[in-house]
């Protein structure tokens, strides 16, 4: 595989959505390919999981677990491998970190558990760069422009183990994963992503 695999991390509300886009515009300026894509919901099967998995009644932990792994499976299949044979930067917002945070972090499943069944999900697929988006849960939901979904809601509590979960998960790959304070405004973000994107995408360059 050519291509570079980038995803955004964070819990609700902290920007990712809004870098992302910028992150696109950015690497397209150097003329490259890049797919943009989302977790749940990067296909058509997922757009159909992750409306039961955000807006369908009591789901049980491993149910759950399993649900995001299915729709994780599917993006891997029919996105994201293929873009990245083609040569492109795939960005995504959210993946395998969101399942280990929410899934194994907020709920009853350890680590382990989750993360056997995402990496045979995804046949051991990580990006090479995932962008932390870190800030207090309780500020970031505040910036939310939607209702709450069944995951949003599930209180402050969850939401802060989830946080911690993340940075516990950056400390142990600190070379894959880069911390940004997301309590900084869009520019001092963006301007960090930035930073570390150009060099990420020269040392690409350089082994192509
Ligand atoms: P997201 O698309 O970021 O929500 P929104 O569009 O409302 O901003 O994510 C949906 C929710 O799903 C979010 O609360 C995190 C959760 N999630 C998991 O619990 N596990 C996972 O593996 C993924 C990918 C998301």
């Amino acid at each position: 595989m050519s291509g570079v695999f980038i995803s955004f991390e964070g819990v609700d509300g902290v920007g990712k959505t809004t870098q992302v886009e910028r992150l696109k515009r950015y690497i397209e300026e150097l003329g490259r390919e890049v797919v943009i894509t989302r977790e749940p919901g990067g296909t058509k099967l997922g757009v159909a999981l992750r409306q039961l998995l955000l807006h369908g009644g009591d789901i049980a932990p491993r149910t759950e677990a399993l649900l995001f792994a299915a729709d994780r499976a599917q993006h891997v299949a029919e996105v994201i491998r293929p873009a990245l044979t083609r040569g492109a930067v795939v960005i995504s917002d959210r993946y395998i970190d969101s399942s280990l945070a929410y899934q194994a972090g907020g709920r009853e499943l350890t680590q382990e558990e989750v993360r056997k069944l995402s990496l045979w999900a995804t046949n051991d697929l990580l990006p090479e760069r995932t962008y932390l988006l870190d800030m207090d849960p309780a500020l970031s939901h505040n910036r939310l422009e939607h209702s709450e979904d069944r995951m949003e809601s599930a209180g402050d509590g969850f939401q802060e183990r989830t946080r911690r979960e993340f940075l516990d998960l950056a400390k142990h790959e600190p070379s894959r994963f880069k911390v940004i304070d997301a309590s900084k405004s869009i520019d001092e973000v963006w301007n960090q992503i930035r930073g570390d994107a150009e060099s990420l995408l020269a040392d690409w360059s350089c082994g192509l």
